[in-house]
């Protein structure tokens, strides 16, 4: 099974904790994971998402939302087709009130407008909680503080891939 981590990513945060959420994926089976980061827009493999049967997106927090850039990107290109696929957010912020969730619920919100299905874990999967996904807070040291919720969240996500699309 495939899965593409899409981001948006300038300064690394975003990106490290796209690396984290991979490692988590592995440990919860041998998927086929591409990282694409949107700063370079041509290493955006269209049919790699096409055949993904997951695609996890993160956005840095700007202005308290996604950026702007991942907004753009849904709005302008269409190219994806995400319909039907399973859907999970991240995002990193410089502060604990700095808008985090919010931009995870737009880009939530954007998947379920693409037809995605949407998937956190949430907090019914116990300690640690993941509300809407993760988010990683702090200059410089947010994301590496929160590795192993990342790690957790992509372990989440990789085994309900599993349950969604595993062929009996
Ligand atoms: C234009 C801009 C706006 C930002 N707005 C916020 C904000 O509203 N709240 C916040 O906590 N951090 C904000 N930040 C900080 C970034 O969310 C944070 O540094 C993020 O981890 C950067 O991700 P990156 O290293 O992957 O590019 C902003 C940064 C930029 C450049």
């Amino acid at each position: 099974m495939k899965i593409t981590i899409l981001y948006f990513s300038k300064t690394g945060n975003t990106e490290k904790a796209a690396t984290y959420i991979k490692d988590g994926l592995l440990t919860a089976g041998d998927f086929d994971i591409r990282l694409m980061n949107l700063n370079q827009l041509e290493s955006v493999d269209t049919a790699f998402v096409n055949d993904s049967e997951t695609v996890i997106m993160g956005t840095p927090t700007y202005v308290a939302n996604m950026c702007w850039q991942f907004k753009k990107w849904f709005d302008d290109d269409w190219s994806c087709q995400l319909g039907g696929k399973l859907g999970a957010a991240f995002a990193t912020a410089n502060a604990m009130h700095g808008g985090g969730d919010i931009a995870l619920q737009s880009m939530i919100s954007h998947m379920l407008v693409r037809g995605m299905v949407t998937y956190s874990s949430g907090a019914g999967c116990g300690r640690p909680y993941i509300h809407l996904g993760p988010i990683g807070i702090g200059v410089n040291n947010g994301v590496e503080e929160r590795k192993g919720f990342f790690e957790l969240f992509g372990k989440r996500v990789g085994e309900q891939t599993i349950r969604l699309f595993k062929k009996l």
